[in-house]
C-alpha cells in the first residue's frame, strides 16, 4: 500500500480518491485532532506518527491499544472497563455479550417503539410550529438518540426529567472531547454516572423481587443474579448446580452506572450522526422511502399499527441494506486512535515506532472504488444484487479487533426499526442548501446546515 506524506500525517493513496470535500474535511480534522492532541498530551518528546490507515486493520489489535484523547478517560473514569486491555478486558466485554442477543434485544423493543410514538409525534409538531417551513433537525436527532439509549439502557428505572436534562446536556460530553469547556463535559458525565448509580440501585431490587427483564440493565442484572445463586449451591456443596455461562461478579451500582455510561458515551455520537444522515439521505429519495415503507408494510401482515417485532427482521431485505448503505456511505466515527505497543511493520515498505499514534479511518476503506463500485452514489442494491456484503475486509464501520463495536449487529437492527416505522408513519421531506453535503464534524459526521427537513403526519 502506497501512503501520501502530508504533514506529519501518512495517508493511504486510495484517501485521494475520497470526493474533495470529505477529503478536504477529513484531513482538516486530521490536522485540528492531532494539534488538540499533542496540545493536550504534552505529547511533543514521543516520535508520533499518524498513520490514516486500512491496511490490515483487523491484524492491529496485537501491536495497539486503543488511546481515545485523554479526556475521554476523566469523562468516562479511568477505570471504566473499555479502557482494560488484553485478557482483563476481554473477561470483563465476554460478561456483557448477553445484552445484545436477539433474546435480550426482543424485551427492548416496546420501550424503542414507545420513544418513537414521541418523537416522531414530537418532529410533526415541530414543523407545523414553524409553519411548515424547513429547520435543522440534528438536535432533535441527537435528543431522540439519547432517550433511546436511556431507555433502552435503563427503562423506567430513569425519570422523564432525567432523560430531558441528559439529552439537553450530553453535547458538552462530546464538546469536551473537542477540549471545549471540558469541565463542563465532565460535570455532566459525573451527574449522568450518579443517576445511572440510582437506576442500578433500584432495578436490583425490582429484579430481587423476580420482575421481568424490559431493559439492558435488567438483563445484566439477571444475569449477576444468576451467577451469584450458582456460586451459593457450589458454596452448599451442591453438584447438579448449572453454571451460567460467563461468570460475572455483582458488581456494584457504582460499576453499574460507570459501564452503561460507557454504552451512552459510545453510541450517542455515532447513533446521532447515523439517524441524521439516514433521514437526510432517504428524504432525497422518496422511491427508497416508498419501497422501505412497502416492505415494513407487508412485514406487519399490512397492519402498520403494528409494533415490530424480531420476526419481521429478515422479512425487511431492502430496508436492511438501505441501513448499511447508510453506514458505508456515511460512515459516523471517522477516526479510531490507537497507540502503537510495540514495532510493527504496517506495510511492506513502512514500520511503525513504539509510541506511534494509529488513526485507522474507515472513510478509505468503505469508500474504495475497488471495492465498492461508484462509491460516491447512494445505492442500496449493492447490498441484495451486489457483492457488498462479501467485502468484510472493508466493513469497518463499527471498527475491528478486541475493541470493535459492542453493538455492531444491535445498531442495524435499531435503526431497520427506527427507519421502517417513520416510513409508515411520517412523511419527511429535505430542503437542500448549499451547505447539505457539506460535512461538519462535530466528533462524528453530520450535515453542515443541520438536517434542514419537514416533517408531516401519515394519514
Ligand atoms: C451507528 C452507531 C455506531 C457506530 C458507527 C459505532 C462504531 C464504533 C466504533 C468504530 C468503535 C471503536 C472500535 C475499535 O476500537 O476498533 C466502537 C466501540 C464501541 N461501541 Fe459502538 N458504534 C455505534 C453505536 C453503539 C451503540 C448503540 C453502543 C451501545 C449500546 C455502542 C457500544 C460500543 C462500545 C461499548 C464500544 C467499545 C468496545 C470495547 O472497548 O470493547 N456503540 N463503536
Amino acid at each position: 500500500m502506497a501512503f501520501i506524506v502530508q504533514g506529519g500525517s501518512i495517508l493511504p493513496s486510495s484517501y485521494a480518491n475520497a470526493t474533495e470535500k470529505v477529503q478536504q474535511t477529513l484531513t482538516g480534522q486530521l490536522e485540528s485532532f492531532t494539534s488538540r492532541y499533542i496540545a493536550d498530551l504534552g505529547f511533543w518528546k514521543i516520535a508520533l506518527t499518524i498513520l490514516l490507515a486500512l491496511v490490515a486493520y483487523d491484524q492491529f489489535p496485537a501491536y495497539l491499544k486503543p488511546c481515545i484523547v485523554p479526556i475521554a478517560e476523566d469523562i468516562m473514569s479511568p477505570k471504566a472497563w473499555v479502557f482494560k486491555q488484553g485478557k482483563e478486558h476481554v473477561e470483563y466485554r465476554k460478561g456483557l455479550s448477553g445484552l445484545f442477543t436477539n433474546k435480550a434485544i426482543a424485551t427492548y423493543l416496546p420501550v424503542q417503539e414507545s420513544i418513537y410514538d414521541q418523537f416522531f409525534s414530537q418532529f410533526v409538531a415541530d414543523s407545523k410550529a414553524n409553519d411548515g417551513k424547513p429547520t435543522a433537525f440534528m438536535v432533535r436527532f441527537r435528543e431522540i438518540n439519547c432517550a433511546l439509549s436511556l431507555r433502552t439502557f435503563f427503562g423506567n428505572y430513569i425519570s422523564q426529567d432525567a432523560v430531558q436534562r441528559i439529552a439537553n446536556d450530553f453535547y458538552l460530553v462530546t464538546a469536551a472531547l473537542e477540549l471545549v469547556n471540558p469541565w463542563r463535559g465532565k460535570r455532566v458525565a459525573d451527574s449522568c454516572q450518579v443517576d445511572f448509580a440510582r437506576c442500578a440501585a433500584a432495578c436490583k431490587e425490582n429484579m430481587a423481587r423476580g420482575a421481568e427483564p424490559t431493559c439492558v440493565v435488567d438483563q445484566w442484572v439477571l444475569h449477576m443474579l444468576a451467577c451469584e445463586r450458582y456460586r451459593e449451591r457450589v458454596a452448599a456443596g451442591e453438584t447438579d448446580a448449572e453454571k451460567p455461562p460467563n461468570l460475572i461478579p455483582v458488581f456494584s451500582d457504582v460499576e453499574i452506572g460507570r459501564t452503561l455510561f460507557t454504552f451512552l458515551f459510545a453510541s450517542q455520537d455515532a447513533s446521532s450522526s447515523a439517524t441524521t444522515w439516514l433521514f437526510q439521505v432517504l428524504a432525497q429519495r422518496p422511491e427508497m422511502v416508498a419501497r422501505v415503507r412497502a416492505e415494513n408494510l407487508a412485514a406487519r401482515g399490512g397492519d402498520r399499527r403494528r409494533p415490530f417485532d424480531l420476526d419481521m427482521y429478515p422479512a425487511l431485505p431492502y430496508t436492511r441494506a438501505v441501513v448499511k448503505e447508510l453506514l458505508r456511505y456515511r460512515p459516523p466515527v471517522i477516526f479510531v486512535p490507537y497507540v502503537a505497543t510495540k514495532k510493527f511493520p504496517i506495510t511492506p515498505d513502512y514500520t511503525v515506532g513504539k509510541g506511534a499514534m494509529v488513526i485507522p479511518s474507515c472513510y478509505p476503506a468503505l469508500h474504495d472504488p475497488a471495492v465498492y463500485r461508484d462509491p460516491e452514489t447512494f445505492d442500496p442494491e449493492r447490498w441484495i444484487s451486489g457483492d457488498a456484503e462479501s467485502k468484510t475486509k472493508n466493513w469497518l464501520v463499527f471498527g475491528a479487533g478486541p475493541h470493535d463495536c459492542l453493538a455492531r449487529s444491535y445498531v442495524p437492527l435499531q435503526m431497520a426499526h427506527m427507519i421502517g416505522k417513520a416510513a409508515l408513519d411520517i412523511d419527511f421531506v429535505h430542503h437542500p442548501t448549499p451547505r447539505s453535503e457539506e460535512i461538519r464534524v462535530f466528533a462524528t459526521l453530520f450535515p453542515m446546515d443541520g438536517c434542514q427537513l419537514v416533517f408531516t403526519k401519515r394519514e
